[in-house]
């Protein structure tokens, strides 16, 4: 995939691997767009989740990467907006088939569930995994919205 710019943002349970995988994104050569938040003081998880998807939606970013303490709240703020497929993933196997099959753009994780090497590991899939298009996948993902 052409890596444009990455929306990344958590809430409080998420701040520190958020600030770890920043800091992979950037050595990967990544233009990070931080939204958030920014230290481990208590937050609400929509207010981040939105934010990205309307980073996607706006065409401020081309990815996202969301976290929250499991990575369920913040991934259904974030599929609210248009044209946001989010998609929780727990391992890369996961994260590499959300984007073959189901073409997802933004990328979410718990940082109470997953360690730190998981989560490097499904950012990694995730931005390596390609999506094939292909007239299965498109329709599905089409029908998406
Ligand atoms: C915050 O305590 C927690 O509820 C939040 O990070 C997330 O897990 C919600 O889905």
């Amino acid at each position: 995939m052409s890596e444009g710019t990455i929306a990344i943002a958590a809430d409080h349970a998420g701040y520190a691997l958020k600030e770890d995988l920043k800091a992979d994104l950037l050595e990967r050569g990544v233009t990070v767009l931080d939204l958030g938040t920014d230290d481990d003081n208590s937050v609400d998880y929509p207010d981040f989740g939105k934010a990205v998807g309307e980073a996607i939606a706006s065409g401020r970013a081309s990815q996202g990467v969301i976290i929250c303490g499991t990575g369920i709240g913040i991934s259904i703020a974030a599929n609210r907006i248009a044209g946001v497929r989010a998609a929780l993933c727990h391992d890369a196997t996961t994260a590499r088939l959300a984007r073959e099959h189901n073409d997802a753009n933004v990328l979410a994780l718990g940082a109470r569930i997953l360690g730190l090497e998981v989560a490097r590991d499904c950012l990694r899939a995730f931005l390596d995994g390609q999506y094939p298009g292909g007239e299965r996948h498109d329709r599905r993902v089409g029908k998406l919205g």
